[in-house]
């Protein structure tokens, strides 16, 4: 935890239903060119914001590994899954992105949605992504921009330039970067990992 940490006292700001207008979760999955059966980690998942439409756009013969610090964070996101129709292909896992708590080459997908600002060690996170994700495997950053003002989202001395993240990927051995605007505050970055 550090001072740009989002606490899970605020998680009822990730399921406030204006968020949908602003940043619709299909917007995202769009850009991830997710197929069934893929396996997808997604990193400081939080309430399953994210989590929940992955698993549904990989069906049930993939699955996503929810990983988040904050244990309050995946019990809410377990109330969720109880609820009637709620995917089963999720697994939950406390733990840190600088050491996941996943197998070597276990996924085709590592996502890190809105919370690569708040990470101390970028590095060791993607070293990180490169260990548990198969050769080739994808990366995507979605994050704030920092040419918009708050609210909603982090403070601006928070937020990582869209173009900053997409060359600390390039100039770390990531390939075929590709930057772009989501929603009505964010920005996404995707790319391939580089070779363990
Ligand atoms: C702003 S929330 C985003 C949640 C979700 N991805 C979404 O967009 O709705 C950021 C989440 O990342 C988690 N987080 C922050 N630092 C982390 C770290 N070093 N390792 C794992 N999770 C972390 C927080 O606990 C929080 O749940």
């Amino acid at each position: 935890m550090n001072d740009r940490t989002f606490k899970h006292t605020e998680a009822h700001k990730l399921e406030d239903p204006e968020r949908l207008k602003w940043l619709s979760p299909a917007d995202v999955l769009a850009r991830l060119e997710l197929r069934e059966g893929m396996r997808v980690a997604d990193i400081g998942a939080g309430t399953g914001y994210f989590t929940i439409p992955v698993a549904r756009a990989i069906g049930a013969s993939g699955r996503v590994f929810a990983v988040d610090l904050q244990s309050e964070m995946l019990d809410l996101m377990r109330e969720k899954l109880e609820e009637p129709n709620a995917p089963g292909n999720i697994s939950l896992h406390q733990g840190e992105a600088t050491s996941l708590p996943l197998q070597p080459g276990s996924v085709e997908v590592v996502l890190y949605a809105n919370i690569w600002h708040e990470l101390d060690d970028h590095l060791a996170a993607l070293r990180e992504a490169s260990r548990i994700a198969v050769p080739g495997g994808a990366i995507a950053i979605l994050d704030w921009r920092e040419d918009v003002s708050p609210p909603p989202g982090p403070p601006q001395d928070h937020r990582l330039p869209m173009d900053a993240v997409a060359n600390f990927l390039s100039v770390n051995g990531c390939g075929s970067v590709l930057r772009d605007t989501v929603g009505q505050f964010g920005y996404i970055v995707t790319a391939r990992l580089p070779l363990r």
